[in-house]
């Protein structure tokens, strides 16, 4: 392996097999608990889940939402033994299943969805803030003053280029500097100063627009027919039709001020989200920072979960300062977008209307972009642009700690071959299995405009994949469409899938799972399985590494056979629990 080794660790677990239990699998050296399923109540007057779709759209507004997936954990103490203990768990709800949702439902009565099943369903969008902590063994939810739901419908504060731009400006904000709500909230970040990051992904299909389409409608997908659970028929901010008037007479441009990184101050309940336009518009799986170096640029690396979409990164204008808040660093600094050359060297595009080489290729291409704002708010286009190369759908990013290496999950691409070219960051067309990249900033900066780049794996069968130690995987870490990603404390890398389809149905490699790689061996283990039609996303661990929390998303989605987490007329969305039996440290 190039670059500095990490410590080769032993991976000390039992390989979980390929299951297709309606249950979580672990190694027999573990255990494992379920807290905090959709519907628990967090807030408020604390309203109890009711089983079979009963709560109202206001018990959602106090209850965890639908669909749990990115995910961080703060502890609530410096100490790494209380705060192993005691914390704010933050965490994202994608979307979610109607008919699990609601009693009878979804309903449409002349056309027009009912209104307390819009409410419900817009809150159950969003982030979750909970404190919790163990006490006796178990994690339990603490009533506390940090609980909070962020939803679809929280006020939030628009920053950096595109605040105030005309291209922003609605009915309920004519000056362009607010908004509503967090959609499709995917993965997340957090930053060095101790905040969340929710990442707005498939925000588009939310919005319908059945009249003109700009290019800020087009290329994103805002739906033509019917929004996508048809919240227009209620709220009229989801009807982004351009009307006769001003744009501050209707909404058609409420798409624009979503797709967007939105950071939430976990430990200021009554704080507003703040929405960081610098960082561009696009259909936001992550975000990731590279290790922050005093004196040095703040660095973040985000995909574009799209096919053919592109892998991003942000540099800060001014130098992070550690110990002290950097909130303002987001604002103002250069977005790249990442070509990946065939011989394994790779270009940072500044995706900047004051550099010249940006703006003659944008003339060049005969596209036109007005200022920062309108290239940010069509970051895909300013990439097209500058020359990226389109990737089989960045999801998740992650750093690994010992020597700076940047990994992402390209999840898979049906179109490769077809819609774009093979080349060799995207070996494969089709690619139905996906793969994983990984890069090293030239100098060993991560504001360096140039990188070198190779493939840490290939997903697939026995028969077609190729492991991290240059074989093809096994029975034992087989796999598909790796989404989830993350680095522990020790460089152990720990990737989760999201297939979906007949790959989920009938494929090899049974139920969404959860497999541990170790770069500096390359050797990989299957290490969890979800239950059925779940997808296994968002994972990280307490300080002390002892205590492991992993979400699971959409069990038994569209009917699919899934009781989980059991005893349940309705499947959940739940947060796993995992510790190894002798309260070692997990994975090792
Ligand atoms: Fe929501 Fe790209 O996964
Ligand atoms: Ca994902
Ligand atoms: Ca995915
Ligand atoms: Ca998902």
């Amino acid at each position: 392996f190039p670059g500095k080794p990490g410590r080769p660790i032993e991976l000390g677990f039992t390989a979980i097999a390929a299951s297709r239990v309606d249950d979580i699998v672990v190694p027999p050296e573990y255990t494992f608990d379920v807290i905090l399923p959709w519907g628990t109540p967090i807030l408020g007057d604390y309203p109890a889940y009711l089983d079979g779709g009963h709560n109202s759209g206001v018990d959602q507004e106090q209850q965890i939402g639908m669909h749990h997936d990115g995910m961080h954990y703060f502890p609530l103490s410096p100490s790494p033994v209380h705060g192993s203990r005691h914390g704010l768990l933050v965490m994202n709800h994608e979307y979610i299943d109607q008919r699990a949702m609601h009693a009878s439902g979804p309903t449409l009565v002349d056309g027009v969805r009912d209104a307390d099943e819009v409410r419900k369903e817009i809150a159950a969008h969003g982030v979750s803030v909970v404190e919790i902590r163990e006490h006796r063994g178990r994690w339990e939810v603490v009533r506390g003053r940090f609980n909070r739901r962020v939803t679809a419908a929280t006020p939030m504060e628009i920053r950096g280029p595109a605040r105030s731009h005309v291209k922003m400006r609605t009915a309920y904000s004519p000056d362009g500097t607010r908004t509503r709500g967090t959609h499709n909230n995917c993965a997340h970040g957090f930053t060095p100063w101790g905040t969340y990051l929710t990442c707005e992904e498939n925000f588009a299909g939310y919005y319908v627009n059945r009249g003109e389409r700009p290019r800020e409608h087009g290329r994103y997908g805002v739906a033509t027919g019917n929004g996508r659970y048809r919240w227009e028929t209620v709220e009229p901010r989801y009807d982004a039709t351009p009307g006769i008037g001003e744009a501050t007479s209707d909404f058609r441009n409420e798409p624009n001020t979503q797709g967007w990184i939105t950071e939430i101050n976990p430990f200021r309940p009554g704080s507003t989200p703040v929405k960081h336009t610098a960082m561009g518009r696009f259909a936001h799986e992550g975000i990731v920072f590279a290790k922050p170096g005093p004196g040095r640029p703040l660095v973040a690396y985000m995909g574009d979960d799209a096919q053919n979409e592109y892998i991003y990164k942000y540099v800060s204008r001014e130098n992070y300062i550690p110990g002290r808040a950097g909130s303002h660093l987001l604002d103002d600094g250069t977005l790249y977008a990442a070509r990946f050359n065939d011989d394994g060297h790779g270009e940072w595009l500044p995706l900047d209307i004051d550099d010249a080489g940006f703006r003659a290729a944008a003339d060049a291409a005969g596209v036109a972009f007005s200022d920062q704002g309108d290239v940010v708010i069509n970051a895909r286009l300013a990439a097209d642009v500058a020359g990226a190369t389109p990737m089989d759908r960045p999801e998740w990013g992650a750093v690994d700690p010992n020597n700076g290496w940047v990994y992402f999950t390209l999840t898979n691409n049906s179109q490769r071959g077809n819609s774009s070219e093979v080349d060799e960051a995207n070996p494969r067309g089709p690619n139905p299995y996906g793969h994983i990249i990984r890069f090293l900033e030239d100098g060993g900066r991560h504001d360096s405009a140039t990188f070198t780049w190779d493939i840490f794996l290939l997903s697939g069968t026995e028969s077609d994949s190729l492991g991290p130690d240059g074989n093809p995987l096994t029975a034992d870490n087989i796999h598909a469409s790796p989404d989830g990603l993350w680095f522990d404390a020790n460089g152990l890398l720990w990737i989760q899938t999201d297939m979906s389809g007949s790959q989920l149905a009938s494929g090899p490699f049974g139920n969404n799972q959860m497999l541990v790689a170790n770069p500096a061996t390359g050797q990989i283990k299957r290490f969890l399985s979800g239950p059925n039609v779940c997808e296994v996303t968002g994972v990280v661990a307490t300080p002390d590494h002892r205590t492991l929390f992993v979400n699971i998303q959409h069990p038994g989605e569209g009917g699919g056979g899934s009781s989980w987490p059991g005893n349940v007329l309705r499947p959940r969305s739940a947060t796993v629990v995992v510790r190894r039996r002798d309260g070692g440290i997990v994975g090792t």
